[in-house]
């Protein structure tokens, strides 16, 4: 079993797919209110989670209550698919200028578990392209992620992100 220490007074920012379970690894270790995600707030601007002409709005929003909540010494997990180098880079740069630490925690579930998991969802329709897209631009970051500026990246496979606990660290 994976023992993740996360830091207690930070940022964790989830990174993943669609349907590497993200999500699902979020509401299992962290409350409610200290996940922030992106597809929330593309609802709320949108009434619809999945359009994705909201993404601009969603992200302002999520920057902003990430921001607050660092400031305040909060714990904040950002639940996002967070594939892009540039994506991520944002958010260390939030978490530097509130002087807090960033950990990654990368999902990294195999592209058939995945593929099989987007085609029993109800809750979503994900294109086969779109997928195939994140899992590229995933893929080209994933050598570098550990020079990104975070404290510490966990690399989770399917089963340890079933099994792992979160254990926070001052
Ligand atoms: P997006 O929000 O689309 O980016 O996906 P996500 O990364 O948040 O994935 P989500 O947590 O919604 O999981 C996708 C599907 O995989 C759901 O149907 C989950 O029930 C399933 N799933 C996620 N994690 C696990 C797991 O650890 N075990 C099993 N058996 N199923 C899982
Ligand atoms: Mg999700």
């Amino acid at each position: 079993q994976r023992v993740l220490p996360v830091p207690a007074m930070g940022l964790v920012v989830l990174v993943g797919v669609s349907g590497s379970g993200k999500s699902t690894f979020a509401a299992r270790h962290f409350l409610p209110t200290q996940v922030v995600s992106s597809d929330a707030y593309r609802g709320v601007v949108s009434d619809d989670e999945n359009d994705q002409s909201a993404t601009g709005d969603a992200f302002d929003l999520v920057h902003r209550i990430v921001g607050k909540r660092l400031r305040r010494g909060l714990l904040t997990v950002v639940d996002a698919t967070n594939v892009q180098r540039e994506d991520r880079g944002q958010l260390v740069r939030l978490a530097k200028e509130h002087d807090v630490p960033a950990s990654a925690i990368v999902l990294d579930a195999s592209d058939g578990l995945v593929r099989e998991r987007t085609r029993l969802r109800t809750d979503r329709d994900i294109e086969p392209d779109a997928l195939a897209r994140q899992q590229h631009d995933l893929s080209r970051g994933r050598a570098q992620l550990d020079k990104e500026g975070f404290r510490r990246v966990h690399v989770l496979d399917a089963d340890e992100a079933g099994t792992a606990v979160v254990e926070l660290e001052p």
